[in-house]
């Protein structure tokens, strides 16, 4: 039995508290989009700790667990190297820290590719470690089966067709797919493949934007973009790279903040207020009782 779920409340400082709202489902996820019509946009963000889920829990539908935490934690050079045990102990700590939103979590490169049993087998772990309500993993077409399989055993699965950061090395690298006429319709028919497998929402990543609405036009299930279209069910983004915290982003991200410039100049203070003596002050100190 996994004890991953508990938090020491009466020592961390990352307790939840927890917030007059119900967590959201997979099913109702599912419903925000009827008859191809999104009335209210799904929000979705990466998270891959307890504290930041607190902090973007209540303003989003999901929080993705994203295999992304290789290059964001880690300092990887991509997703290739993430194990379960990297997803399962992040994905923990994102339930603990989150009382609303549904939590998913990415299969990591490997462990879901060989065969549907090996899904089964890596998505169920991952579940049962967190808490977390579904999984997400990359690939159209040759994934469908799998979906499917996992779906009708009880772990609903979101799918990731476009630019699938996973396959860099199939790929080439990083650049938007669906320019040439092959690409646009290999993205469509996989995104169609998933949709009736049963996945509950496509990320679509990458793609040239009338790709993008097509596939948004052509499926019954939501799609989340990024670098896709705002045509799209519902959008995501890397956290840290919205918050800017790195110089070097995509081209679709839009900088909301300059979290790294922020830090710098905070702890540029701290700093110059040790070297100079003045930091810890008297509110920071304890002195003998009189
Ligand atoms: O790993 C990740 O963060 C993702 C999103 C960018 C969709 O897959």
């Amino acid at each position: 039995m996994s004890t991953t779920f508990q938090l020491d409340t009466s020592t961390s400082r990352a307790n939840p508290t927890p917030a007059p709202m119900k967590r959201l489902t997979v099913p109702k996820i599912r419903l925000r989009k009827q008859d191809g019509v999104t009335a209210e946009p799904l929000v979705m963000l990466t998270a891959y700790t307890a504290r930041q889920a607190q902090l973007l829990d209540a303003h989003c539908d999901m929080l993705l667990v994203g295999d992304s935490l290789a290059q964001v934690i880690y300092g990887l050079p991509s997703t290739i190297p993430v194990t379960l045990e990297m997803m399962a102990n992040h994905g923990a700590a994102v339930v603990r820290g989150s009382y609303h939103s549904v939590v998913i979590i990415d299969m990591p490169f490997g462990s879901y590719e060989a065969s549907k049993e090996q899904a089964f087998e890596s998505a169920s772990y991952l579940l049962k470690q967190t808490g977390a309500a579904a999984v997400k993993l990359e690939g159209g077409e040759a994934m469908a089966e799998t979906v499917e399989f996992l779906n009708k055993r009880g772990i609903p699965v979101m799918g990731h067709v476009g630019l699938t950061p996973q396959a860099v090395n199939v790929l080439g690298g990083y650049m938007a797919r669906g320019r040439s006429d092959n690409e646009a319709d290999k993205i469509v028919a996989d995104a169609k493949a998933l949709d009736d497998a049963g996945a509950f929402a496509v990320v679509v990543e990458g793609v040239v934007e009338p790709i993008a609405i097509e596939v948004t036009k052509a499926i019954s299930c939501p799609t989340i973009g990024i670098g896709a279209s705002a045509q799209c069910d519902g959008q995501v983004l890397v956290t840290e790279d919205m918050l800017g915290m790195f110089d070097r982003v995509p081209r679709f991200v839009k900088k909301y903040e300059d979290i790294a410039g922020m830090i710098e100049n905070t702890v540029k203070t701290y700093a110059d207020e040790v070297r100079e003596r003045s930091f810890p002050g008297p509110d920071q100190t304890y002195q003998p009782k009189k």
